[in-house]
């Protein structure tokens, strides 16, 4: 008889979720036998959730808002990379039981940026906006791909400092509150705030990006994000929203689960037509 391992991502809203979609289809191009769901668990829920999804048979999950930084504090073993993030966003257990822990959305982005859209980011001038756990998981990777500057821009200035000391000794990590901003010029600016959410930008001044520079939101939608419309506005070479880098955390968590590497360029087609 032919087993189905069962998977799913756990967070509070999840009604829009793409991931379910996207695993889907990964499942069927690489013809692997897996269900994956989407699952509404809120921080208080979440230990019991857990618990009875592994009671289930449950193999591995995708955590996302409001429980990154929870998943992070409850797996048994960690990768470097998560732990340097301090969040996690994709859990599998072994064989032991032990529950394990890793972060793939640095990476996803990484690939979505370099990978996917081409783009060269040693000796970039790059702005983080945020300095929250989606910037945190992406300020690693970002300061091994060797920028000439990377700059986090943070409503409450304190935070971005607390990262900029975090990750002092990976790079070239500055930190400022927005009004700071004002004369400085990046090739590449991310927004990692959740701003967003309510249809909502960092008050930004004009002028910040170089010529030909590039505005990547994190957050995605079936409309253009404020911040991609803001990035258009202020004639950026390319804006882009996460899209790409949703799918390609996926693959990352999928290839940890099974083993296997999905073709994302078709799957970023699907969901983009
Ligand atoms: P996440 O895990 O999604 O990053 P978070 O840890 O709550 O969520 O962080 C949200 C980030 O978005 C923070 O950087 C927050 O700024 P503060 O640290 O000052 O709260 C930022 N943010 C949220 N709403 C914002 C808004 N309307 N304008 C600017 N920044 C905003």
């Amino acid at each position: 008889m032919s087993r189905i391992d069962h998977y799913a991502i756990f967070g509070h809203p999840i009604g829009h979720s793409k991931s379910p979609l996207i695993h889907r289809l990964f499942a069927e191009q690489t013809g692997q036998s897996i269900v994956y769901t989407a699952q509404d668990v809120g921080p208080d829920c979440f230990d019991t959730a857990l618990r009875v999804f592994r009671a289930g048979g449950g193999m591995g999950l995708n955590c996302t808002v409001p429980l990154k930084e929870l998943a992070f504090r409850t797996a048994d073993r960690l990768t470097e990379r998560a732990e340097l993030s301090g969040a996690v966003n994709t859990l599998w257990w072994d064989e032991g039981g032990r529950l394990h822990g890793d972060n793939t959305d640095g990476v996803g982005l990484l690939r979505d940026l370099t990978v996917n859209l081409g783009l060269t980011l040693s000796g970039r001038r790059i702005l983080v906006l945020g300095a929250g756990g989606a910037a945190r998981g992406i300020l690693g990777p970002l300061l091994a791909q060797r920028p000439a500057v990377l700059v986090v821009a943070n409503r409450t200035v304190s935070r971005a400092r607390e990262l900029a000391r975090r990750f002092a000794d990976l790079g070239p990590l500055r930190a400022c509150g927005f009004t700071e901003l004002a004369g400085q010029r990046f090739d590449l600016i991310l927004n990692a705030t959740a701003a967003g959410l309510e249809n909502q930008l960092p008050p930004l001044p004009a002028g910040l990006l170089l010529p030909g520079g590039v505005c990547y939101d994190l957050m995605y939608g079936d409309q253009p994000t404020a911040f991609v419309r803001w990035g258009i506005g202020q004639g950026a070479g390319l804006s882009v929203d996460g899209l790409g880098m949703l799918v390609e955390q996926a693959a990352e968590a999928f290839l940890r689960w099974r083993g296997v590497r999905p073709d994302t360029g078709p799957v970023i087609a699907r969901l983009r037509a």
